[in-house]
């Protein structure tokens, strides 16, 4: 059985070794090789993490926290000797015909969003929530009327979105993750915990926190007792491990149709607010079109903007600099 100390122990030794291979690497194909002995699917800190499962759950987040931030770490570490090595090449080619076909094959990385999103639903996870995925081309009643948003209903001019014809009705590009909240509850019955990211559609002006195309991830928890002082602590350790201990967030109300009482989570960010999700307690009518009795069940369910979290904890000023594919500003990451 492995415990907390063996765990951060193996992290202590591992990184050392790590270290002290790397400044041994002499060129990008052992670059490479080092790469995934440490990190790959079989790698040795990708074994160290997936040991953590057997830690009780305190003692999980502790280290779960230690193995992400040596996870980083080494990352950073590899992604900086690769760049070493390719400007030590480079300096050598003075007598290379340049019109030759390239030698060094820049390596890739992922892209801040998906990193973002992924560091996103390891915290979810460890705080219990189980993922999955929905349609990105919905129907209008999922996407709109399910959720309390009838046609001439104001609330749908703010998730205005690019149509489809359906065969029997219309259809359209979802506009939020939330339609996953009604397809989940038909299909399950409680205790409910998922996690559900995706693409999302709006017909909106970009400006510097506005894209046309927003990734979200939908919470939603429903289960005998669940209040608003739960729907608080999770998005308050959900800020706390993404932005770290000292950021500031801010709830205030807000409003849904489809949440009751509703409010929306901003994180302070060069000295200002930043939205960056909507959240509240899923509505008593929704609770009972889905066949529970909401006498009994009740729940939270939460949407968040992965471009706006990935702004706040890179400092990016402009969300449009995330999908306009210049490599000055993506080979940062
Ligand atoms: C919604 O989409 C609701 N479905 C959220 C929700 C879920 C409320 C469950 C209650 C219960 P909203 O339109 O505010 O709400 O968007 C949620 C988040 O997505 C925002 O806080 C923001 O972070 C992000 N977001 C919304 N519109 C954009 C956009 N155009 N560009 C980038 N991010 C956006």
């Amino acid at each position: 059985m492995n415990t907390s100390t063996n765990i951060q122990n193996e992290l202590v030794n591992l990184e050392k070794n790590a270290l002290d291979q790397l400044t041994s690497v002499k060129n990008v194909q052992e670059l490479s090789d080092l790469r995934t002995q440490l990190l790959g699917r079989n790698g040795e800190l990708t074994r160290i993490l997936r040991s953590i499962g057997e830690l009780d759950v305190n003692e999980r987040k502790i280290t779960g926290q230690a193995s992400n931030a040596l996870k980083s770490k080494l990352e950073h570490a590899l992604d900086r000797k690769n760049t070493d090595l390719i400007s030590e090449q480079s300096s050598n080619l003075e007598s290379i015909d340049v019109s030759l076909p390239g030698k060094y094959k820049p390596i890739g990385r992922l892209h801040p969003i998906t990193q973002t999103l992924r560091q996103i639903l390891d915290v979810l996870r460890r705080l219990g929530f189980t993922v999955v995925e929905g349609p990105e081309v919905e129907l209008s009643s999922y996407n709109f009327d399910k959720l309390r948003i009838p046609e001439n209903h104001p609330a749908r001019d703010m998730w205005d979105t690019f149509w489809i014809d359906g065969k029997d009705e219309p259809m359209l590009l979802r506009t939020h993750t939330s339609p996953m909240q009604i397809r989940y509850m038909e299909t399950h019955e409680p205790p409910i915990r998922v996690a559900v990211p995706g693409r999302c559609y709006r017909y909106e002006a970009t400006d510097m926190t506005h894209e046309w195309m927003l990734q979200q991830v939908e919470l939603l928890a429903i289960d005998k007792g669940i209040s608003l002082a739960d729907l608080k602590g999770t998005l308050h350790e959900f800020a706390r491990q993404i932005f770290g201990p000292d950021s500031e967030v801010m709830l205030r109300n807000s409003y849904f149709p489809f949440v009751e009482p509703g409010v929306e989570l901003a994180v302070k960010f060069r000295g200002k607010w930043l939205e960056i999700m909507g959240a509240g307690m899923v509505h008593p009518e929704i609770i009972e079109n889905a066949g529970y009795d909401s006498s009994v069940y009740t729940g939270f369910a939460a949407g968040m903007g992965i471009e706006r979290i990935a702004m706040a904890v890179y400092e990016v000023d402009d969300i449009r600099h995330f999908y306009t594919n210049d490599l000055r500003f993506l080979s940062q990451f």
